[in-house]
C-alpha cells in the first residue's frame, strides 16, 4: 500500500463527530475531509459511523448512506457505481481510487477519505479538475486522418486492435495523475501520467494519420520529460493499467524517429 501526500487545503482540524445510528449492531467510522468554500472553519475531519446492516459494501455505499440519512451536506461526485465513468475517484485510506470499486472490508477502520491530493478542493471530497481536462483536450483525443474517409468505416486488423488493450480501458479518473509526484511539482507543464497514457492510445492507433504531429506535441522537457518513473501511476491505477509503460513506449518512439 502507497500512502500519499495529503492534499492542498490539508492539515484539517478535527471537526464534528456525529452520532452513532441508534439501534445499530455493527458499525464502521469514516473520517472524511470537509471543506466549504463559504466556511471560515476551514479545513476540517468529521467522524460519522454507518450502519453496516444498513448500508451496501463499498466505500461509495457508504458515502451515500452518510449523505442520505446522516449529513446531507455531504458533496462528492459519483455517477456510475461500476466503475466506468471515472468520477468517485479520491483519497481512500491513504491510496487513490475509486469509492465505487473499493470495499468497506478492504480497508482498514476507521476509514479516512480526502479528495485526490494536490489539486484545488472545490468542496470536501471534489477536486477542480480543470486543468486535467484541459490537458487532456491539448492532445487533440481523437482518430486524425488525411486520407479520404471510407464509405463505411475505419478498418482495423485484430492484430492491431489488440495494440490498444490497457490502453482504451482508461477512464479519466485521475487518480494516477494526482498520485504523481512530478505532476505535484510540475503539473501545470507535465501533462502527467493519465493524458499520456490517452497520447500513447493515439499514437498506437493503427488508423490514427497525426504520429508526426503528435510526437512534435509531445518532444518537450515539460511536457513529456518530467516523468521520471516514479511509478506511483501504476500502483494506484485502480483499472490495473500502468501509464509508465505508455510513457515509456512515447519515449521509444522519439528515439526511433531520431535515428530515422
Ligand atoms: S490510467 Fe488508470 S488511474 Fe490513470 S486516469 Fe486512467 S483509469 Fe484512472
Ligand atoms: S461512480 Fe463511476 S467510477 Fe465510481
Amino acid at each position: 500500500m502507497v500512502e500519499f501526500a495529503l492534499p492542498k487545503h490539508a492539515r484539517p482540524t478535527k471537526g464534528k463527530t456525529w452520532p452513532r445510528p441508534a439501534g445499530a449492531k455493527r458499525l464502521t467510522e469514516f473520517r472524511i475531509y470537509r471543506y466549504n468554500p463559504d466556511d471560515d472553519a476551514n479545513p476540517r475531519i468529521d467522524t460519522y459511523f454507518v450502519d453496516r446492516d444498513d448500508c451496501g459494501p463499498m466505500v461509495l455505499d457508504a458515502l451515500i448512506w452518510i449523505k442520505s440519512k446522516v449529513d446531507s451536506t455531504l458533496t462528492f461526485r459519483r455517477s456510475c457505481r461500476e466503475g466506468v465513468c471515472g468520477s468517485c475517484a479520491m483519497n481512500i485510506a491513504g491510496m487513490n481510487t475509486l469509492a465505487c470499486t473499493r470495499g468497506i472490508d478492504e480497508v482498514a477502520a476507521p476509514v479516512t477519505i480526502y479528495p485526490l491530493p494536490h489539486e484545488e478542493v472545490i468542496k470536501d471530497l471534489v477536486p477542480d479538475l480543470t486543468r486535467f481536462y484541459a490537458q487532456h483536450a491539448s492532445i487533440e483525443p481523437w482518430l486524425k486522418t488525411t486520407t479520404p474517409a471510407p464509405e463505411k468505416e475505419w478498418l482495423q486488423s485484430p492484430e492491431d486492435r489488440v495494440k490498444l488493450d490497457g490502453l482504451y480501458e482508461c477512464i479519466l479518473c485521475a487518480s494516477c495523475s494526482t498520485a504523481c509526484p512530478s505532476y505535484w511539482w510540475n503539473g501545470d507543464r507535465y501533462l502527467g501520467p493519465a493524458v499520456l497514457l490517452q497520447a500513447y492510445r493515439w499514437l498506437a492507433d493503427s488508423r490514427d494519420e497525426a504520429k508526426g504531429d503528435r510526437l512534435d506535441f509531445l518532444e518537450d522537457p515539460f511536457r513529456l520529460y518530467r516523468c521520471h518513473t516514479i511509478m506511483n501511476c501504476a500502483r494506484t491505477c485502480p483499472k490495473g493499467l500502468n501509464p509508465a509503460k505508455a510513457i515509456a513506449h512515447i519515449k521509444e518512439m522519439l528515439v526511433e524517429r531520431q535515428l530515422g
